[in-house]
This record gives C-alpha cells, sequence and structure tokens, in this order.
C-alpha cells in the first residue's frame, strides 16, 4: 500500500512526492534529519528530537520551515494517515533547490528550505529478537568531518561502515578516533564495568542522542553509576557489557566486539534492565 508522505506543506501519496534535482540536499547533502520511532502510534522522545532539529539548524544557519508545534502536528498527522502503530516517522530538511548548482549558499529569503517527513513502518519495533541475542560490532576508523553534533545527511560513511561489518558477518561497526571510541554507525556506544556504564561525553565528535540523554537520566535514577568519558576498543573488549542507543534500536546489548565476545556472550543485565525502564518509561511519556 502505497504511503502518504509530506512535502512543503502538503500531504501526498509516495508516488506523487517531487523534490527538485537542484535541491541542495540532493547535490552537496546540505540537510538535516531526525528520525523519531513509534510505538503503540504515539512517538518517542519528540520534544528533544525537535529541540536537536532546531539546534542542528541553527549550527548551519539554516531556517527552519514551521513552527516545533506543526512539526508536532505534521509527524502525528502522518502516524494517523498511514495508521502506523510501531515504526518511526523520518524528517528531512534542507537549504532548498537554488535553480542552478553553486557552492554558495542561497539567499534564504529568495530559496524556501525544503521539508520532508515520511513513516517507515516495523510491526513489533521494540520486540525485536536481536534485543534477545545481542549484536556484534566491529571496529573502523572514524573518518568523518568534525561537526558530527549536527544531525546533517551525509551519512555515506556510516553506510560504508554498516556493509563492512555485513561483510565480516556482524551487525554494526563502532567508529575509532586517536584510539578511542567515538560512537556506532547510527548509535552511541557504552561499555559497563561493575555497575558502571561509560559512554564517550558530549563534544562536536558525536552525536548528542536523544535516546542517550534519557537512558543516562534513567541509569542516575537507578542508581547506576555513570561516567562520560572515552574508552578503547582493548578497554570495551575487558569490560562486563556493552551496549547502544538509538532512536530505532532504543537500548541493543552488544555480545562481540572484533571478533571477541564479551562475558558469556549475551546480553547483560545491565543493557537488559536499561531497555527495560527505556521503553517503560517512554511510552509512558509518548505523545
Ligand atoms: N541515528 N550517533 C549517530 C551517528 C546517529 O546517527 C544516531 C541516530 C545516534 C543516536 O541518536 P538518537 O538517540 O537521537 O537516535 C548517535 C538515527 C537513528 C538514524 O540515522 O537512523
Amino acid at each position: 500500500m502505497s504511503r502518504i508522505v509530506y512535502v512543503d506543506g502538503a500531504y501526498v501519496p509516495e508516488e506523487d512526492a517531487k523534490v527538485s534535482v537542484f535541491d541542495r540536499g540532493f547535490l552537496f547533502a546540505d540537510g538535516v534529519y531526525e528520525v523519531t520511532s513509534v510505538l503503540g502510534g504515539k512517538l518517542i522522545d519528540f520534544d528533544g528530537h525537535a529541540a536537536r532539529l532546531e539546534r542542528s539548524l541553527s549550527e548551519l544557519d539554516m531556517a527552519c520551515p514551521v513552527t516545533m508545534d506543526a512539526l508536532l502536528e505534521i509527524h502525528r498527522e502522518l502516524v494517523r494517515l498511514n495508521a502506523l502503530d510501531d515504526g518511526l516517522v523520518y524528517l528531512q530538511v534542507t537549504r532548498g533547490a537554488a535553480g542552478d548548482r553553486d557552492f554558495e549558499f542561497p539567499d534564504a529569503d529568495a530559496v524556501p528550505s525544503t521539508i520532508v517527513l515520511f513513516t517507515q513502518a516495523k510491526p513489533g519495533l521494540a520486540d525485536s529478537p536481536k534485543a534477545k541475542t545481542g549484536i556484534k560490532v566491529i571496529s573502523i576508523p572514524d573518518i568523518r568531518w568534525g561537526r558530527r553534533d549536527i544531525k546533517t545527511v551525509q551519512l555515506l560513511y556510516p553506510a560504508v561502515g554498516k556493509m563492512m561489518a555485513k561483510k565480516d558477518g556482524c551487525d554494526d561497526a563502532w567508529m575509532v578516533e586517536d584510539g578511542q571510541v567515538t560512537e556506532g554507525t547510527s548509535n552511541n556506544a557504552y561499555i559497563v564495568k561493575g555497575r558502571k556504564i561509560v559512554t564517550r561525553h558530549l563534544s562536536n565528535d558525536i552525536l548528542h542522542g536523544i535516546t542517550r540523554a534519557a537512558v543516562l537520566r534513567f541509569a542516575r535514577e537507578a542508581q547506576m553509576e555513570v561516567e562520560e568519558r572515552a574508552f578503547t576498543i582493548d578497554e570495551a573488549q575487558a569490560a562486563d557489557e556493552a551496549f547502544i542507543t538509538s532512536a530505532s534500536t532504543f537500548v541493543m546489548p552488544v555480545v562481540e566486539i572484533d571478533g571477541h565476545p564479551l562475558g558469556d556472550g549475551s546480553p547483560g543485565p545491565v543493557a537488559t534492565r536499561l531497555r527495560e525502564i527505556y521503553l517503560d518509561e517512554s511510552r509512558k511519556s509518548a505523545v
């Protein structure tokens, strides 16, 4: 069945949705995005995603074509029109189509931003079988640009990284810079030693995950110790547990790093508990 998507103010069937070939998102990856998960027809952590979108746009001097209130309504309307129960809403804003290919930013008053939203159904999103077995990751060098805190659509290297993992029979890759793990290709990375959770501190080197913020808050509320600092692959391989967080995976246990099993090779108690807490709490506050 064809989806209804949102393009520049209109709800249209996906086959009728059009964006210019001159769009700067297409030509220059000059755009930002957000992914918000939907459980039971409700949006998870919407306010966090909206706030990060505003920040990404402002860091790139890009105008937001809609208010945050309108954005919530568009998300809800797409969920309703597509009868989405479990899945996600993808949102992308680009610097628009100036009519020619030109590196210089066009005048924002003359060239409106492009905004596109669509849904992706993922039945049983919260019951992923991978959450029971855990995932395997490889490490790869982090060769991305230096503003990873901005959620841009420049995702070629993360896509290449996931293909490298797949080729090695693994699920994902953790990226390493100056000997230390930055983050996963599309998620934040954590290790657990004893009851202490370690994850890289916030800076321009990683995306400030919305799931990360919520999970660390819940962990602290549950009296778990949290240390925000960088760690190496050696330290990760010697850890009791590891996990990743993102809007689409919530909290996902990692059971193997570069072929080295963690603990007994099955999901650990801290990751398992945090996943339960995150799903319970975020369902309660879903909108
Ligand atoms: N990825 N780090 C990177 C590089 C990411 O791309 C993402 C999200 C995260 C986690 O952020 P959050 O918890 O706000 O989802 C961390 C999304 C899900 C994606 O690209 O599909």
